[in-house]
């Protein structure tokens, strides 16, 4: 399992076991409004997009994932930056579980490759254990105060995974701003019922953090397997 897949796996662990769910609750809609949802939704070119303006730290203000109906993480902050060249977008993205008694700081890395110079906001993620095509787009953003990103893969499932962040610059984004964009968010086939508020209070990273940042892959690996069998028992319990 490759560092990737395991980002990929926190945003779409679940992905069959919400399928499921989904169809006990939606048997009442028809066909057609079903068939839509298993096709990632269009996103438009965002005209005079500037790439280097976006690059740099921001905080998660809120998340929503297609495959989670609760949200278990705090303190989430990505990090964009060029690969040399500018051919490829790469995230750093760290987080907590928030309910970790150790509130231990989680982190991986991410690359998309930019297919269409001219559309420098839509990313491509390929994921070889999953056979699928992770389409990644700015929506929209001010540079300065927020981003409204969109992740999206229908290729390879009968059932798109669909996930979101809304991005500010400072931990708190203020409430305007904040609906303007999750409207924007439920343009784009995102229930607006799980896109939760991130919380960031009491985030600050200490010198242990920083330490942490040269942890091995199989360590990242250890804790998340450790949590997942420890919910997988707290769910079967
Ligand atoms: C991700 O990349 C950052 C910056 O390059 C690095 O410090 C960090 O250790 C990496 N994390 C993992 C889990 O590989
Ligand atoms: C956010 O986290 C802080 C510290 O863990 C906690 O005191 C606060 O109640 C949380 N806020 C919300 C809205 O959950």
């Amino acid at each position: 399992m490759t560092l990737s897949t395991l980002i990929v796996l926190t945003f779409s662990v679940v992905v069959l076991v919400f399928a499921d769910h989904h169809g006990d609750d939606e048997t009442d809609l028809s066909t057609s409004s079903r068939e839509q949802e298993t096709l990632c939704p269009e996103v438009r070119q965002l005209p005079e997009f500037n790439i280097f303006s976006m690059l740099g730290s921001w905080y998660v203000i809120q998340y929503y994932s297609s495959s989670e109906e609760a949200l278990t993480y705090h303190c989430m902050r990505v990090d964009f930056r060029l690969s040399s060249g500018n051919m490829d977008m790469k995230m750093h993205l760290t987080y907590r579980y928030a309910d970790d008694p150790n509130d231990e700081v989680q982190d991986g890395n991410m690359t998309w490759q930019i297919p269409d110079p001219r559309r420098p906001e839509h990313w491509r993620h390929t994921e070889d254990h999953y056979k699928g095509v992770y389409n990644t787009d700015v929506v929209d953003t001010d540079y300065d105060n927020w981003l409204l990103l969109l992740h999206c893969s229908d290729t390879d499932s009968s059932k798109k995974f669909l996930s979101t962040f809304i991005l500010g610059r400072q931990p708190q984004l203020d409430v305007m701003t904040t609906n303007y964009l999750r409207d924007k968010a439920g343009q784009f086939q995102v229930d607006l019922e799980y896109l939760f508020p991130v919380n960031q209070t009491r985030c600050v990273e200490n010198k242990e953090d920083s330490g942490k940042a040269a942890r091995t892959v199989e360590h990242t690996l250890t804790v998340r397997n450790k949590k997942k069998s420890k919910r997988s028992r707290e769910r079967i319990g």
